[in-house]
């Protein structure tokens, strides 16, 4: 008897079945707004931040974690913020801001989950680098790219687990790449349901075309950004951060290293650089993970 075709999932029927994606928190876009704003100060991300009670605990217990080797306890969030600096307190308010919705998405798959946020937190690292040494008007926005460029998986993860399941065995039994191994299951791939979900919670547009792109080759050549999430995505790869089903050997297109037309020794430094950002990445799971399991 003939096999039957088998029915691959669209696009539509992801955003479908997500038909209550989360909102982002408010938090976020109070943050995003201030990134945008010049005349912004670090009283202002504190004014913002005291109106989130976890997120306001959490930021303390990341502030006297082990990792930041502070001397004495601080008990004060305009104090923690003086220590650690504008630009990272706003990077940290928006990693712990998305990293609830993405446990919310994704339904707690807890292995699985760890991985994606290291992946995405090394890369958001990166892409912050780049996008200083590049002098990128907005670093903070490079930043937040990298944090959600691979959010489609998140979606894939929470609402169809069992595709999903089937997409990361397809790609560790035959070696090849995830963006590969999604044909096992979906018509659509992870790079256009983030796009779509980046477009519904109103992301800039250059967020949007990065993530929608980050798989295509070339599509860097006139968008730096997109260049820098080509390189922070292989280069956290190589390094061993790497999601569930995504291979560290992965092909990189040297083209977007000389697009982004930095130094060789700045191609060594950020290589170098995943290993910090991994231990931040990990600090924030742990208080993230702790602090829900407290509210259980
Ligand atoms: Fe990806
Ligand atoms: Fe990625």
């Amino acid at each position: 008897m003939a096999k039957q075709p088998r029915t691959l999932i669209t696009l539509q029927d992801v955003q479908r079945r997500v038909d209550t994606l989360p909102t982002l928190p408010e938090i976020t876009s109070f943050v995003m707004n201030l990134l945008e704003d010049p005349d912004s100060s670090a009283q202002d991300v504190s004014n913002v931040i005291v109106r989130d009670a976890s997120l306001s605990a959490q930021i303390m217990k990341l502030v006297n974690s082990a990792y930041f080797g502070l001397p004495q306890k601080i008990a004060d969030l305009n104090r923690a913020i003086a220590l650690l600096g504008y630009g990272r307190i706003k990077n940290l308010v928006l990693s712990l801001s998305l990293i609830r919705v993405f446990r919310t998405i994704s339904k707690k798959q807890r292995e699985d989950f760890s991985k994606f946020w290291e992946h995405s937190a090394v890369v958001a690292g990166l892409m912050k680098r780049v996008a200083l040494r590049l002098g990128l008007e907005d670093p903070e926005q490079a930043f937040l790219t990298g944090l959600l460029h691979d959010v489609g998986k998140i979606a894939m993860m929470g609402y169809f687990p069992k595709e999903y399941a089937a997409v990361v065995k397809a790609a560790e039994e035959k070696k090849e790449s995830f963006v590969d191994a999604e044909s096992v299951a979906f018509s659509t791939g992870h790079a256009a349901v983030g796009a779509w979900m980046a477009k519904s919670w109103n992301l800039p547009a250059d967020v949007v075309n990065a993530i929608s792109s980050h798989h295509d080759e070339g599509s860097w050549d006139d968008d730096l950004l997109s260049a820098a999430l080509y390189f922070s995505d292989y280069a956290a790869r190589s390094r061993g951060a790497v999601c569930a089903g995504s291979c560290s050997s992965a092909h990189f297109d040297e083209r977007a290293w000389t697009r982004l037309g930095l130094p060789q020794e700045d191609y060594f430094e950020m290589m170098a650089a995943v290993d910090s950002e991994r231990a931040i990445a990990e600090v924030i799971l742990q208080v993230t993970g702790a602090t829900e399991a407290e509210a259980v």
